[in-house]
């Protein structure tokens, strides 16, 4: 007996939805916070800077320095008179900012150095901690900074005068002099917010990660 109902010959092919494949999950973009570092993150701090490398090392102590050297250096950073900023993506340190006041009787003057893991080089995380450093010496009433870069070293001083630091050459470093402005409730207050802000963006991820399905965490 023919078939009343032959099954229709397909005229474009198949369904068009039947050939769409499901879209690749599209990674979300990582989470950047900043805030204060303390003692407490010193183990963070020191896998940043071991992480570093050597050419970057270079640029970051301006000499090359191993691990033992760097081990030394944070042991010895004065959590009570620096002031360190870390740079967060997802909740791992990839950079910093220290404020280190180098005048010990007017504590009116401090040095500054920046340091990004080479991964997150070039999206604007330096120039973020650079001006979180100045703000902190701003708000501590410290009136002059200075950063000292190897000459080479174009990223840094391109930050620097970006900022508003002047560069004078010496011996093949260049040190980058600024003058800040007195503290204002607004400049107290973008410092101030920068933890609780990072504390957020903690409380948020770690909820995303209870209610993701399993398959995403
Ligand atoms: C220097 C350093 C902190 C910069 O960090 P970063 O996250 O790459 O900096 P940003 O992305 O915010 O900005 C880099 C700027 O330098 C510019 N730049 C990069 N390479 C450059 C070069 N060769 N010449 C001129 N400008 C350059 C970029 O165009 C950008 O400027 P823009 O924002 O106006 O476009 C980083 O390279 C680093 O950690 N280096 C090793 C440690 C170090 O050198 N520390 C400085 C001594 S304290």
């Amino acid at each position: 007996m023919p078939d009343r109902y032959p099954t229709k010959p397909a005229i474009n092919g198949p369904r068009r939805s039947s050939t769409l494949q499901p879209r690749a999950a599209k990674a979300p973009a990582p989470v950047i916070t900043t805030r204060h570092l303390w003692f407490g993150d010193k183990a963070a701090l020191l896998a940043h800077f071991l992480g570093l490398s050597q050419e970057d090392r270079i640029l970051r102590f301006c000499s090359p320095v191993g691990d033992r050297f760097i081990e030394k250096y944070v042991d010895d950073i004065d959590w009570n008179k620096s002031v360190v900023i870390g740079v967060f993506a997802d909740g791992r340190l990839i950079g910093c900012s220290e404020m280190i006041p180098t005048d010990p009787r007017w504590k009116r003057e401090a040095e500054i150095a920046v340091s990004i893991d080479a991964g997150w080089q070039g999206q604007g995380h330096g120039e973020t901690a650079l001006r979180l450093a100045m703000l902190a010496a701003r708000n501590r009433y410290i009136t002059t900074v200075k950063l000292m870069m190897l000459s080479e070293n174009r990223a840094m001083a391109h930050l620097a005068q970006a900022a508003g630091l002047k560069l004078s050459p010496q011996y093949g470093i260049l040190t980058g002099t600024g003058q800040t402005m007195p503290p204002t409730y607004l400049s107290l207050a973008e410092e101030f917010s920068l933890d609780a802000r990072a504390r957020r963006a903690a409380a948020l991820a770690g909820l995303r990660a209870m209610w993701a399905p399993p398959s995403q965490v």
